[in-house]
């Protein structure tokens, strides 16, 4: 039986992968398929928790027992996340979120101009949703926790992430074309903004998740 230890805590976890318009039918995206993020919804709900669930373009079962908001963009992201942060204990941000988006946005359908080469897609920056939340922090107390995806040096890139992000907590994971994404397993290392790390071994996402929320409510009990 899972022990209730978030019963009475608001967490707000952001899943999938923003997508950032060209035109009406095409956008950038990324490769998450949200499962981890779900599966942080699932287990937060199981031990207790209200959950709010932000997914971005998702296309997995609505988990129950849990509030779930879709947003599209980054932009969308960041005002969900705003909102349903101001009376939550631990936002956890698993979402992938684009850096950046298109400058310009075309109400019409881009079209090919004959042999004319196309027009560069001129892009913008994004802003940074697990920083902005970390340094506002819109309870006291809250915890903050984010995840990075690292192609090389991860924990060395973990350890520069977490500090420039200013969360509490950061979970760091090797990617690569066939690594994690889309996948039911994941491997990973937590790192704490206290110096800890809790390596996570290769398992199902509910094994790094039920990890993560054993760190937030440990924190979140110690005040
Ligand atoms: O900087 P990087 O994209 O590797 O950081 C990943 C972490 O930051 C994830 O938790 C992601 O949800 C969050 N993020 C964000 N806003 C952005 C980019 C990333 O909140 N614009």
């Amino acid at each position: 039986a899972t022990v209730p230890d978030l019963a009475g805590r608001h967490v707000v976890v952001s899943a999938g992968g923003t997508r950032e318009p060209l035109d009406p039918v095409r956008f950038l995206g990324n490769r998450s398929s949200g499962k981890q993020g779900y599966a942080l919804a699932r287990t937060a709900a199981a031990r207790g928790a209200r959950v709010t669930l932000l997914a971005a373009n998702t296309d997995l079962p609505d988990p129950a027992g849990v509030d779930l908001v879709r947003v599209g963009t980054a932009v969308q992201l960041r005002e969900a996340v705003l909102k349903a942060a101001a009376d939550a204990d631990a936002v956890v941000m698993a979402a992938a979120v684009a850096d950046f988006r298109p400058v310009d946005y075309a109400t019409g359908k881009i079209k090919k101009q004959g042999d004319r080469e196309p027009d560069p897609v001129r892009l913008t920056r994004n802003p940074d949703i697990l920083a902005e939340i970390s340094a506002t922090r819109a309870r006291p107390g809250q915890l903050v926790a984010g995840f990075a995806a690292e192609t090389d040096d991860v924990l060395a890139n973990g350890r520069a992430k977490l500090a420039r992000k200013g969360c509490d907590l950061l979970v760091v994971n090797e990617v690569g074309e066939r690594k994690t994404f889309g996948s039911a397993e994941n491997e990973a290392v937590v790192l704490a903004a206290d110096g800890t790390e809790t390596p996570v071994p290769y398992g199902p996402k509910e094994a790094l998740a039920d990890t993560l929320w054993d760190l937030v409510a440990r924190r979140l009990d110690a005040g």
